[in-house]
């Protein structure tokens, strides 16, 4: 497997961070190729817990090589952070290198992203206002800077004369108050680039390098297919394209490299932020399942919205990532319930609805069509950590039936389930 692209085929919050830590075991790379600080991974070794947002997640195994590819939006106060905080904790971080060519997320992309979620009203995403949206503007409108400008003086001090007062103009047409300027801009953005250079290199002729000599590489999708700029529900999703096909493009390197496509969704579905969501479970199932899986936001700490399972969204994430198996995570917190329906299709305005809808006036008024199974106990920690040491096999039989059934109807294999947050609570099918 030289590549191996792990995505998110629901809506983000899949458990990516932890599918990634469990394949980066067998691979030489991790390669982050697109979205920014807006993710959080998090991964968990023993009772540690780590939550990177812009870090990949292979950062904690030290002989794996972890690259942030152009196809990302850097935020380095952020990234710094980051480091720090990894460093603090005994790793060195000494496996990380950066893109020349990602883009810098800048303060006032943050101050942009506030003022135009106000704007947009009922078109608002409800973003994560960590300024994702305004720089992957800024990298289309070529107003963008790039992690290499901030080690070159001459081109920074440059674009930023340039690039500073439009933004001014556009922070005050859209009411903001806030003075930029091009000084202290200058002189913050230059020492993130002097602290950031020992990491910065042309990552493309990196991961070249590294396919060619047979080495594996992990290319790690952050958010998931429906919040794709593409693909996703728009305009309520992100900014970049989070299917597998980006990660040639975010990284740098040619789409014949990628042989295996691993599809991340959990058991149930989540959602945080605005827009339809067929299969919600607003009284007191969802409640259940949000406190029993935590589901409050990794960066903005909001309650997610939770509902069954979607098998109409798998089916177009299938298709459109071109899955070549998927990741169930989060089996356990189901447990407990007597039954656990699936969503197969929908049906509006008197029809069957079986293709995930492009109109988000369709979507809104999809209603889910169930199919229901039977539920599996409550296991406690402890027994289903047992499950995981005695294998696929060992999981409750209801647990097995609903995973069939998800393989079946997505028509890909389960490869990979999580039942619990640890390394260790993984079974490989
Ligand atoms: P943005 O990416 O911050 O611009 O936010 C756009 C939409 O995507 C919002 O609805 C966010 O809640 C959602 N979003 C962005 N990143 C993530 C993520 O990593 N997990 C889940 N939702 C996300």
């Amino acid at each position: 497997m030289p590549g191996t692209v792990v995505v998110g085929v629901q809506w983000g919050d899949e458990g990516k961070g932890k599918v990634i830590d469990f394949l980066a075991e067998r691979a030489d790379v991790v390669v982050r190729f697109q979205g920014g600080p807006n993710a959080g991974h998090t991964v968990q070794v023993g009772s540690d817990v780590f939550k990177f947002r812009l870090l990949p997640s292979g950062m904690l195994r030290a002989e794996t090589l972890n690259v942030i590819g152009n196809g990302v939006v850097v935020d380095p106060t952020v990234l710094e952070k980051e480091i720090a905080g990894i460093r603090a904790r005994g790793f060195p971080a000494t496996n990380l290198r950066i893109s020349e060519r990602a883009h810098v997320i800048m303060p006032y992309h943050r101050t942009l992203d506030g003022l135009e979620e106000r704007m947009k009203g009922g078109l608002a995403a409800g973003t994560t206002l960590r300024g994702i949206g305004p720089c992957y503007e800024d990298k289309a409108g070529r107003f963008g800077i790039r992690i290499i400008d901030l080690i070159d003086e001459v081109v920074l001090r440059e674009k930023l004369e340039a690039i500073v007062p439009i933004k001014q103009r556009v922070i005050e047409a859209f009411g903001g108050t806030e003075r930029l300027s091009v000084d202290a801009l200058f002189d913050e953005y230059r020492e993130h680039g002097a602290r950031m250079r020992e990491y910065v290199v042309d990552t493309s002729s990196l991961l070249d390098a590294e396919l060619a000599s047979g080495r594996e590489v992990l290319f790690e999708g952050a958010q998931g297919t429906h919040l794709c700029i593409d693909h996703g529900i728009y305009p309520y999703g992100t900014s970049s394209d989070c299917v597998a096909g980006f990660a040639a493009v975010g990284a740098g390197v040619g789409p014949a490299r990628i042989d295996r496509v691993v599809g991340v969704t959990k058991a149930y579905t989540t959602r945080v932020g605005a827009g339809p969501f067929p299969s919600e479970l607003p009284g007191e199932i969802g409640e259940r399942i949000r406190q029993r899986g935590q589901e409050f936001g990794t960066v903005t700490s909001r309650p997610r919205r939770t509902g069954w399972l979607d098998l109409v969204m798998l089916r177009y994430s299938k298709r459109v990532n071109g899955l070549t198996g998927l990741a169930v995570t989060k089996l356990d917190t189901l447990g407990g319930l007597p039954k656990v329906n699936v969503c197969e299709a929908y049906e509006a305005r008197g029809e069957k609805v079986e293709e995930f809808p492009a109109s988000m006036r369709l979507l809104a008024a999809c209603q889910p069509v169930y199919r229901e199974f039977d539920g599996w106990p409550d296991l406690g920690p402890g027994e289903w950590r047992r499950i995981a040491e005695h294998g696929y096999d060992a999981l409750p039989v209801e647990a097995r039936d609903y995973l069939a059934h998800v393989a079946e109807a997505v028509g890909v294999p389960v490869q990979i389930v999580g039942i619990g947050k640890g390394r260790e609570d993984t079974l490989e099918a």
